[in-house]
C-alpha cells in the first residue's frame, strides 16, 4: 500500500480553510452566560441566567483558579480546576433569516460537552479537541422571539490527560445561515494530480446539499485569485443537483503556478460559487497553497522538487497565562519566535487543533505532522480519551481529516502518540482500520504514528505495514538500527531530545549529561534543586531524552531520517518532569511558559539559519572565586575569542561536530566579550556586564498599534536594569501593571515552572530579571496607556493605540 501511495505524494496541491470565509458563516462569541457548577436546569429555555456571568468566547475557566495541589487534574495537568460549567446565550434571528438553514459550529470544548437549542437535546461530543457542527433549523424561532443556546461542560472525571487541557468553550463559535442548497459542511476538497512548471491541474472535490424542495440545475463557477487579488481562472461547471448530498469533480488550471513553501507561503485563493438561475445560492472562498513533497527511504523528504530537512518542534495547545483559551495573536507570536529560530515544522501533539492555528501555519509557512490521538482503547490516565474511542474514533477521525485536509502546511496525519496497542496484537487490526478511514477522507497525505518500540517483531502497529512514514520517539542511539529492523520504509524522528531547563537558571560544575529522574525506577529527581529550578547550560534532560545537541546530531548526520520534532517548542501547563508540586508547568521548553527564549534557542538558530548568531551565556552576576563555563553557539563564523575586561581567554573554534565552544573563567567583575571571525574579520561582538543592583524597569513592546474587535494583543517585556541599564540577571521584584485606556491586562506570566501565584492579573514577580504582560484590545478606540511599577524602582510606562481595522 505504501509504495503506490508514494508515488501519489509527488505532485499534489491544496487549498486552505479559512475559517470566516464561508458564506453565512458568523463569529457567535459574543454575550454568552456562564455558570461554573452543574446547573441541571439551565437547559431548559425558561431558566433565569440573570445572576451569571457575561463573557466572551473564547473562555478557559480552569486559567482563572489558583494552582493547588488538591486539584484532582495533579501537577501533570498543570495543578488548575477542572470542574463542571454551563454557558448559555439568548439571540435573535431576524425575520430575514426565516426559512433558511441555521447551523452553529463549535471549533472545541473541553470536554464532554451536551448542547441544546431551546430545550430540544442537540447530543454530545466527548473529545475536547474535536470541531463539530449541529442543525439548528428545526428548533430556532425569528424575529422577536428569543432563542436559547445552552452547553454543558464536564471537564469534571479528572485525571484525564498527560497536559493541562484548560476547561470550557475555548475555542471559537459560529452562527452559519444558508440556503436550502448551498456546498455541504467541509463539502470542498481540492487536490491535483499534477504541479508542473508551465501549469498545476486542479482538481476539487465538492459535496453540494440541496435540501429540496427538488432537483435543480446549478452554474457553479470555480474562480482562482493570485495573491493580488487578480483572477487567474474562471471557469463555469453546469451541475444537476439533486435532492440530498450530490458529489462533483471539477477542474481548473493554473498556469505557472507559484509554489508555496515555507519560505515563500505563497497562497492564491479559490472561490466556489453556486448559482441557481441567477440567484447565488452559496459561495466558499478558501486559500489555495499550491506544491508538491516526497519521502523517500533514503534521500529523505523533498518539498517542489528540492531536499529539505524537517526541522519541526512539537507543541501542546496552551497559550501560557491565556490558558488553553483561543486567541490567534499569541498563536502568532509563538510561531513567529519559531520561525526566527530557524523551525519550518510544527508537530501538533497529540490531538487537532484550533483551525486559527493550521491557519497561520499556512501563512507564515510551517509543515504540519496533525495528529489524531494520543491513546486508542488503552488508557494512560483513568479517565480518558480511551473510554469514548470505541463510540468516538471513528468520527472524531473522518472529523480532523475533513476538516483540515485543504490545509497546504499540514503534510501528514498522525494516527496517534505512543500508543500502547503497539505491544500487543490488538495494535495491527486498529492500525489498519485508522489507516483505511484517513484514507478514505484524503488520499494524497502519507500517513503516520509515532512510535517507541525500534523492533518489528515487537512493534504490532508497524506489522500492520499500513503506515507510509514510521515515526520513532527518542531513542536516537537505535536510528542507525532502523532501516535494518524495518527494511525500505521512510522514517521521521517524530519525537526528540526532552532535555529540561528554567530560562537563565544555571547550575555550574556539572560538565557531564545529567539525567532527572535518571530512571523509570523514580517518578521525580532525588536531588534534583531544592528551588525547583533545572540548569538552563544544555546538561540536563528527563531519562528517555538527551540533550538537544545531541538529539539534534543525530538527525543531522542521517539523510535517511526525514527530519525531527523536538520535544517541545514552548513550555506548556503541566507534565513539569523532574518535578512534584509546586512545579506545575513544563521544562522542555526552546522557550519559556512566557515566550522568553530559552539560550538553546540560540543552538537551533546557529544550526537552522543562515543568518549570523553568536549567543554568550550565562549571564555575568557570580561571586569572586567562582570558575564560569562561558559558552558560545555561533554561527557564519570560523572561530570566537573570549575577552574579560580585555583580557582574552583564548580563540575557539568547533572540532569535529561541535555545536558550541567554551571556556572555563574564574569570575571577576566587569564586561565578558566574544568576538566572532570568519578568515580574520570580524563577524559579530556579543557582551555581557555585571549588573549592579536593580533600579528601574525597562518596557519594551512587540507593536504600537492594536485593533479592536479581534482580541488584538501587545506583549510587554518588562526588563529590571541598573542604574546603567545593564539588565540584573537574578532580579526578583513584584511589578504590577496599570493600564488606563481601551485595554486590559490579559495575562502575567516570568516563565518559571514553579510560581505558583496567578497567571490572571495585573501583578507578578520578575524572575531572573524579567516578566511578561500581555494587553489585550478592547473594542472601542483610544490610547492605552500602561504603568509598570516595584518597590524602590524606577517604574516606567508605555503608551499603545488602538484602532479600527481598514475593513472595518
Ligand atoms: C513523550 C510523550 C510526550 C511527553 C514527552 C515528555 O514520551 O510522547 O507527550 O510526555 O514524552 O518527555
Amino acid at each position: 500500500m505504501s509504495k503506490v501511495i508514494t508515488s501519489f505524494f509527488f505532485l499534489y496541491l491544496f487549498t486552505l480553510t479559512l475559517y470566516g470565509q464561508e458564506w453565512g458563516k458568523t463569529l457567535f462569541n459574543d454575550q454568552w452566560k456562564f455558570h461554573l457548577g452543574d446547573q441541571p436546569e439551565a437547559k431548559s429555555v425558561s431558566f433565569n441566567d440573570e445572576k451569571w456571568r457575561e463573557l466572551a468566547l473564547p473562555h478557559d475557566w480552569s486559567i482563572e483558579g489558583a494552582f493547588s495541589k488538591e486539584h484532582p487534574s495533579t501537577n501533570q495537568g498543570g495543578a488548575l480546576p477542572g470542574g463542571i460549567a454551563w454557558y448559555r446565550k439568548t439571540f435573535h434571528l431576524a425575520d430575514t433569516v426565516g426559512g433558511k438553514q441555521v447551523y452553529i459550529d463549535f471549533d472545541g470544548i473541553y470536554r464532554d460537552s451536551e448542547v441544546w437549542i431551546n430545550g430540544h437535546y442537540l447530543g454530545k461530543r466527548p473529545s475536547g479537541y474535536t470541531s463539530f457542527r449541529y442543525d439548528l433549523t428545526p428548533y430556532v424561532k425569528f424575529g422577536k422571539q428569543a432563542n436559547v443556546i445552552a452547553v454543558r461542560v464536564d471537564n469534571g472525571r479528572q485525571p484525564n490527560s498527560r497536559w493541562y487541557s484548560g476547561s470550557g468553550i475555548y475555542r471559537n463559535v459560529w452562527l452559519i445561515t444558508k440556503n436550502k442548497i448551498a456546498i455541504d459542511h467541509w463539502g470542498v476538497f481540492v487536490k491535483s494530480p499534477y504541479v508542473q512548471k508551465e501549469r498545476a491541474f486542479i482538481q476539487q472535490q465538492t459535496t453540494f446539499k440541496n435540501l429540496g424542495p427538488k432537483a435543480v440545475s446549478a452554474d457553479v463557477v470555480i474562480t482562482v485569485f493570485d495573491k493580488e487579488n487578480k483572477v487567474i481562472v474562471k471557469k463555469n461547471f453546469p451541475q444537476q443537483l439533486s435532492l440530498g448530498k450530490s458529489e462533483a469533480s471539477l477542474e481548473v488550471q493554473v498556469p505557472q503556478p507559484v509554489l508555496w513553501s515555507p519560505e515563500n507561503p505563497y497562497c492564491y485563493q479559490i472561490e466556489t460559487q453556486v448559482y441557481v438561475g441567477k440567484q447565488l445560492m452559496d459561495q466558499y472562498k478558501v486559500p489555495l497553497g499550491i506544491r508538491h513533497f516526497a519521502f523517500d527511504a533514503k534521500q529523505g523528504f523533498s518539498l517542489n522538487g528540492q531536499r529539505k530537512r524537517i526541522l519541526g518542534v512539537c507543541m501542546h495547545h496552551d497559550l501560557g497565562a491565556l490558558g488553553a483559551a483561543v486567541n490567534k495573536k499569541a498563536m502568532e507570536r509563538q510561531l513567529m519566535l519559531l520561525k526566527e529560530m530557524g523551525a519550518n515544522a510544527i508537530r501538533i501533539s497529540h490531538n487537532p487543533p484550533a483551525p486559527e492555528f493550521l491557519d497561520l501555519c499556512d501563512s507564515l509557512g510551517f509543515l504540519v505532522m496533525n495528529e489524531a490521538f494520543d491513546m486508542w482503547r488503552k488508557k494512560k490516565n483513568k479517565f480518558d480519551y480511551s473510554l469514548d474511542f470505541d463510540e468516538w474514533h471513528r468520527q472524531d477521525l473522518i472529523d480532523l481529516i475533513k476538516r483540515d485536509r485543504n490545509h497546504p502546511s499540514v503534510i501528514m496525519w498522525s494516527i496517534g502518540n505512543e500508543i500502547r496497542e503497539q505491544f500487543d496484537s490488538t495494535g495491527t487490526a486498529l492500525t489498519k482500520e485508522l489507516v483505511a478511514i484517513v484514507r478514505i477522507e484524503d488520499s494524497t497525505r502519507p500517513i503516520t504514528a509515532a512510535l517507541t518500540e525500534t523492533h518489528l517483531e515487537k512493534n504490532f502497529i508497524a506489522q500492520a505495514n499500513a503506515l507510509d512514514i514510521l515515526g520513532f520517539n527518542y531513542k536516537y542511539e537505535q536510528y542507525d538500527s532502523l532501516p535494518i529492523n524495518f527494511h525500505g520504509q521512510k522514517f521521521i524522528a517524530s519525537e526528540t531530545t526532552s532535555a529540561l531547563a528554567t530560562r537563565g537558571h544555571y547550575d555550574l560544575g556539572h560538565d557531564t549529561l545529567r539525567f532527572w529522574p535518571p530512571s523509570a525506577k523514580e517518578k521525580f529527581v532525588k536531588n534534583g534543586n531544592p528551588d525547583f529550578t533545572v540548569s538552563a547550560y544544555d546538561q540536563v534532560a528527563a531519562y528517555w531524552g538527551t540533550s538537544h545537541e545531541q538529539a539534534w546530531k543525530a538527525v543531522k548526520e542521517r539523510d535517511f531520517m526525514t527530519g525531527l520534532f523536538v520535544w517541545t517548542g514552548f513550555d506548556y501547563l503541566g507534565e513539569p518532569v523532574p518535578y512534584d508540586f509546586p512545579a506545575r508547568s513544563s521544562y522542555y521548553g526552546i522557550i519559556d511558559l512566557a515566550g522568553f527564549p530559552k539560550d538553546v534557542y540560540y543552538m537551533y538558530q546557529s544550526e537552522w539559519t543562515n543568518k549570523p548568531v553568536l549567543h554568550l551565556l550565562p549571564h555575568w552576576n557570580w561571586q569572586a572565586g567562582q570558575t564560569i563555563d562561558v559558552w558560545a553557539y555561533f554561527n557564519q563564523a570560523d572561530e570566537v575569542e573570549l575577552f574579560l575586561n580585555g583580557q582574552s581567554f583564548g580563540i575557539r573554534r568547533k572540532q569535529g561536530d561541535d555545536i558550541h565552544v567554551s571556556w572555563k573563567v574564574p569570575f571577576q567583575p566587569g564586561t565578558l566579550k566574544a568576538v566572532s571571525r570568519k578568515n580574520g574579520k570580524e563577524v559579530l561582538i556579543k557582551e555581557i556586564k555585571t549588573a549592579s543592583k536593580p533600579a528601574r524597569i525597562q518596557l519594551t513592546v512587540d507593536k504600537n498599534k492594536l485593533h479592536t474587535g479581534i482580541n488584538d494583543l501587545a506583549f510587554v517585556t518588562a526588563t529590571i536594569v541598573d542604574n546603567d541599564g545593564n539588565p540584573v540577571p537574578l532580579a526578583d521584584d513584584e511589578m504590577v501593571f496599570d493600564i488606563q485606556g481601551p485595554g486590559f491586562v490579559a495575562g502575567v506570566d516570568n516563565g518559571f515552572q514553579a510560581d505558583l501565584s496567578s497567571l490572571k492579573g495585573n501583578r507578578k514577580r520578575a524572575y531572573n530579571g524579567k516578566c511578561l504582560a500581555i494587553i489585550q484590545a478592547e473594542s472601542r478606540t483610544g490610547e492605552i496607556v500602561l504603568k509598570a511599577s516595584a518597590k524602590g524602582l524606577e517604574g516606567a510606562e508605555l503608551k499603545l493605540a488602538v484602532m479600527k481595522m481598514m475593513n472595518e
